[in-house]
C-alpha cells in the first residue's frame, strides 16, 4: 500500500519519554555494553539534521512529497535522540549541545565539504538519485529498528523496552516511507537499479559509520549482532533488502557486520 504523507505529516508527534521513570535505572543501571550502544544511537539521532543538511542539495530537495516527510522525519529524529540522552543523563553520562557540538566539530573539514561533494555528484546523476537516497533510507531505517529491538532484548529493563518501543512505532513509519519509494523508484527505472546497487556495494555502511568512530561502530556490531541471533537479524535484513527490485544477493549487513566486529 502506497505510504501517506499527508497523513503522517498531520500526526507527526515527539516521541513521548517524560512519563517513564528514570529513577529504576539507578535501582538497576543498563550494562556498560548496552550505554555505549545508546550513545552511539543517540549521537546519530542527533545528528539527523546534519544529513538533512546534506541530503537537500541532491534532487531529493525538489520533490515536494519527500521534503515534506523529510521534514517531520528530522523532527521526530530530534526528540528520539532527547530521550535517549535522558536514559544517558540517568546513568551521569554527559549529553546536550555541548556534547553534541564536540560530535560536529570533531568531524572536521571533510565533512564541512560533504554537502559540496554530495550536490556535484547527486545533481550529475539527476532524478534516479533519489532512487538512491530512498533505499539507503529504507536499509538504515531497518537496520535502526533491529537494533533497538535487540538491544531491548538483550538489556531486558521495564523502562528501556518501554521507551524503545515507542521509537520503534515512529522507526516503523520511516521504514515504510523509504521502502515505498524505493521500490517504486526501482521499479520504474533500470538506471536506478543499476546505480543503487552500484552505490550500495561501493559506498554503503552500517548506520552512523560515517559520524562515529570505527571502533564505536565495531562495538555496536558486536553487541547487537555478534552470536547467532544477532546473524539471524542481520540476514533478516538483508533479505528485505533482497526484496527491493533490482537488489537481490547483496549481502550488505552480514557482510559489513563481520568486518566491522573485528576491527
Ligand atoms: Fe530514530
Ligand atoms: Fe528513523
Amino acid at each position: 500500500m502506497a505510504f501517506d504523507t499527508d497523513t503522517y505529516a498531520r500526526t507527526v508527534s515527539p516521541v513521548g519519554f517524560d512519563d517513564l521513570d528514570y529513577a529504576s535505572f539507578t535501582e538497576r543501571p543498563l550494562s556498560a555494553g548496552a550505554l555505549r550502544c545508546l550513545r552511539y544511537m543517540c549521537d546519530i539521532e542527533n545528528h539527523t539534521v546534519c544529513y538533512l543538511r546534506d541530503l537537500l542539495v541532491t534532487p531529493s530537495h525538489a520533490d515536494p512529497e519527500v521534503t515534506t516527510f523529510l521534514t517531520m522525519w528530522a523532527y521526530e529524529e530530534y526528540w528520539h535522540g532527547e530521550a535517549l540522552a535522558r536514559v544517558l543523563a540517568a546513568h551521569g553520562i554527559p549529553t546536550g549541545d555541548g556534547h553534541i557540538r564536540q560530535v560536529r566539530e570533531g568531524l572536521g573539514w571533510r565533512d564541512r565539504l560533504t554537502p559540496v561533494g554530495t550536490s556535484l555528484i547527486a545533481n550529475l546523476i539527476g532524478a534516479d538519485f533519489v532512487a538512491v537516497h530512498m533505499t539507503w533510507g529504507a536499509i538504515n531505517e531497518w537496520s535502526t529498528h533491529a537494533g533497538y529491538a535487540r538491544l531491548a532484548e538483550l538489556e531486558d529493563h521495564p523502562v528501556l523496552t518501554r521507551l524503545l518501543d515507542r521509537i520503534m512505532r515512529q522507526e516503523t513509519r520511516h521504514v515504510a516511507f523509504y521502502a515505498s519509494q524505493a521500490r517504486e523508484r526501482l521499479r520504474g527505472s533500470a538506471h536506478a537499479r543499476r546505480l543503487t546497487r552500484f552505490a550500495l556495494r561501493r559506498f554503503w555502511a552500517p548506520v552512523g559509520a560515517g559520524v562515529m568512530p570505527r571502533a564505536e561502530t565495531g562495538h555496536l556490531m558486536r553487541f547487537l549482532l555478534g552470536d547467532a541471533r544477532g546473524r539471524m537479524l542481520a540476514t533478516q535484513i538483508d533479505e528485505k533488502i533482497d526484496r527491493l527490485p533490482g537488489l537481490a544477493g547483496l549481502g550488505l549487513v552480514r557482510r559489513a557486520s563481520s568486518s566491522y566486529a573485528v576491527a
